[in-house]
């Protein structure tokens, strides 16, 4: 089986050879616009229900207790950089851990996503709703400094949600098509949105000092929902925010990922808010991404998750030009992705084709 012969090289094996440190490894280098020797790739929700090792472990345990065991987070973790050999590991855990660390009553429901017992939609509610500090998270840096352990060179992505997103599934109680309660506080009560969303913003933020602290190498921003905000209201209601996340986090030199869903139109706010890649999803080109953001920010994306399930021939044309696309001129620095997350019916055999191709077709 592939995720038996393929070892994590250990730390005692990548100091005695040439391998560089996870600081200096491809993903980072291509996030800061350096030379590399080949694309990165690696996948929004590597981690998951298309690998029958994944739902071995998650058999018994639920999502949130998953999250919670060191052990748990840091096998779980390592199970696709094993598997596919992508060249980034994403911190296994949810948007939603920090809200639940703070005292949160919610439940991760399989097939359904994050559901809050008590929604915020007063001054009442978000008055219940603490600041996070690292003694709430122990077992987040123990799992980061872990796993840093277990992956010698290969870099830990660290993530949060971006303010926005979190606040539409406290505010609606659940996942929202339409997330139509969160835009009536948003402009119905514009303090107490500005009020919720800074305190989403300092949970966020110091959910992600604690991963880079322990040894995380980049982090992500999720603001998986921001595409559902006209760029006037992302403008007004949400960038400060984000922000305020991103730049809190400036210190501490790791490059940052600013992501999300259908957001053609923001690309150029949300890399202004402090973002060094921007996160581009299959609907907008990596060239057109790359031109709106003024050609000063790498890119990462943008394989539609959908093609995974075209024929092979099919999919690898799409996966060549995406490389191609990354390395133009104008594109100063690309990281491969998907445009969201890995579908769960998503053969995992196809997923490691994909980081082979984008490997042998990048190579320089
Ligand atoms: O591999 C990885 O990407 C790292 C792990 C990760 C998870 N959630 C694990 C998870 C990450 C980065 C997230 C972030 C997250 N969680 C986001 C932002 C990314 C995105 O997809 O836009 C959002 C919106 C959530 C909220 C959430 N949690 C949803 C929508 C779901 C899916 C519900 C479902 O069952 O379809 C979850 C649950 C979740 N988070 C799963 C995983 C692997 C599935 C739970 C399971 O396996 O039972």
């Amino acid at each position: 089986m592939p995720c038996e012969t393929r070892a994590v090289t250990s730390p005692a094996a990548s100091s005695t050879d040439l391998t560089p440190s996870p600081a200096d490894s491809v993903l980072v280098r291509a996030a800061r616009k350096q030379p590399v020797g080949h694309t990165p790739v690696w996948f929004m929700r590597q981690a998951g229900r298309s690998l029958p090792e994944y739902r071995e472990v998650r058999r018994d345990v639920p999502m949130l207790t998953a999250c919670r065991t060191p052990e748990l987070v840091t096998e779980i973790t390592l199970q696709p950089v094993r598997r596919h050999g992508v060249d980034a590991a994403i911190f296994f855990s949810d948007i939603v851990v920090p809200l639940m660390a703070v005292g949160v009553d919610l439940d991760i429901v399989a097939g359904t996503g994050p559901v809050i017992a008590e929604p915020i939609r007063t001054r009442a509610d978000l008055d219940r709703l603490p600041e996070l500090t690292a003694e709430h998270v122990p077992d987040i840096a123990e799992s980061v400094r872990l796993l840093v352990g277990e992956l010698g060179h290969t870099p830990l992505i660290g993530f949060a949600g971006a303010p926005f997103t979190l606040a539409s599934y406290l505010v609606e109680g659940g996942p929202s098509k339409n997330h139509e309660r969160t835009k009536a506080l948003m402009h119905g009560d514009p303090q107490l949105w500005s009020d919720l969303c800074a305190r989403l913003a300092q949970i966020s933020r110091t959910f992600l000092r604690v991963q880079v602290e322990a040894g995380a190498s980049a982090v992500q921003l999720f603001d998986s929902w921001a595409g559902h905000l006209s760029r006037a209201d992302y403008l007004r209601h949400v960038e400060p925010h984000s922000r305020s996340v991103l730049e809190g986090i400036g210190d501490l030199g790791v490059p940052r990922i600013h992501f999300g869903v259908g957001t053609g139109e923001l690309l150029p706010a949300m890399a202004q808010a402090g973002a060094d890649v921007i996160g581009v999803d299959y609907r907008v080109s990596l060239s057109d991404g790359a031109a709106r953001t003024g050609g000063r920010y790498a890119v990462q994306g943008n394989l539609d998750p959908a093609l995974l399930f075209a024929p092979w021939e099919a999919l690898a044309a799409r996966v060549r030009e995406i490389v191609d696309e990354g390395r133009a001129a104008g594109v100063p620095g690309h990281i491969f992705n998907l445009g969201h997350g890995v579908l769960p019916d998503t053969d995992p055999a196809v997923l490691t084709r994909v980081v082979e191709l984008v490997h042998e077709h990048s190579a320089r």
